[in-house]
């Protein structure tokens, strides 16, 4: 961050709410020191990209499916941050997984958002609508969304923030999903912009939000 702009990378696979929800909160001035650099889809198709070329974003698309393994994947998608010098990659709805080696170069630099309240409901195979199907016939009485540092494990790492919402009488995994969605809408930019200012300290396996960004305690 040596020009003083966070540059983002956010990396989507689907629909790309919390992507136009970042883009929002940008252009609301909610978040004025980060930008968005490059936005990466592993879906040629994903309505997230035409987000992006509707607000004038680069959107690179790295086809998961014609990459043999994770690390070639990783390998390519580390050239492209890299020549954008990428400070922080935001996986929103992003459905690759990312390897070992990637995420050793882009270590507590990388969030990622899941719908739920983890360390419950997450885990490999537990996206999407199986997250929400999962809290219902689990009995639990809220649920919400997490967002967190990405480590080597799914849905693993460092809780930067979290926000509950009640389950309600008649919900069904697609009323749970919209009432959460909002919330992530809200929280996503959040975390980002305590990231753009400094202000989150990561040790390993905990996150503490600074008052103040380190060098104005100076
Ligand atoms: C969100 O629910 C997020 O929590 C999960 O994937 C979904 C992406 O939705 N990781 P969208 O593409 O941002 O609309």
């Amino acid at each position: 961050m040596s020009s003083g702009q966070c540059r983002l990378a956010v990396l989507v696979s689907g629909a790309g709410s919390n992507l136009q929800a970042i883009i929002d909160a940008i252009n609301a001035g909610k978040i004025p020191q980060a930008e968005i650099a490059v936005v990466v889809s592993s879906r040629r198709d994903a309505y997230a990209v035409e987000r992006a070329r509707r607000h004038h974003i680069e959107a690179v698309i790295l086809n998961s499916q014609e990459c043999r393994a994770p690390q070639e994947f990783g390998v390519k998608l580390a050239q492209v941050l890299e020549a954008r010098q990428v400070d922080l990659v935001c996986l929103a709805g992003f459905l690759w997984r990312l390897d070992a080696g990637f995420i050793q170069k882009f270590r507590d630099r990388i969030l990622n958002i899941h719908p739920a309240l983890l360390p419950k409901f997450g885990g490999k195979g537990m996206y999407g609508r199986r997250v929400h199907e999962a809290v219902l016939a689990s009995g639990e009485k809220e649920s919400g969304c997490t967002v967190h540092v990405v480590d080597e494990e799914y849905d693993h790492g460092p809780i930067v923030l979290q926000a509950k919402v009640p389950l309600l009488p008649g919900d069904t995994p697609g009323t749970l999903a919209a009432r959460i969605q909002e919330q992530e809408h809200r929280l996503y930019p959040e975390a980002i912009r305590l990231f753009s200012e400094g202000r989150l300290r990561i040790e390993r396996n905990h996150v503490t939000i600074l008052e103040v960004p380190p060098l104005e305690r100076r």
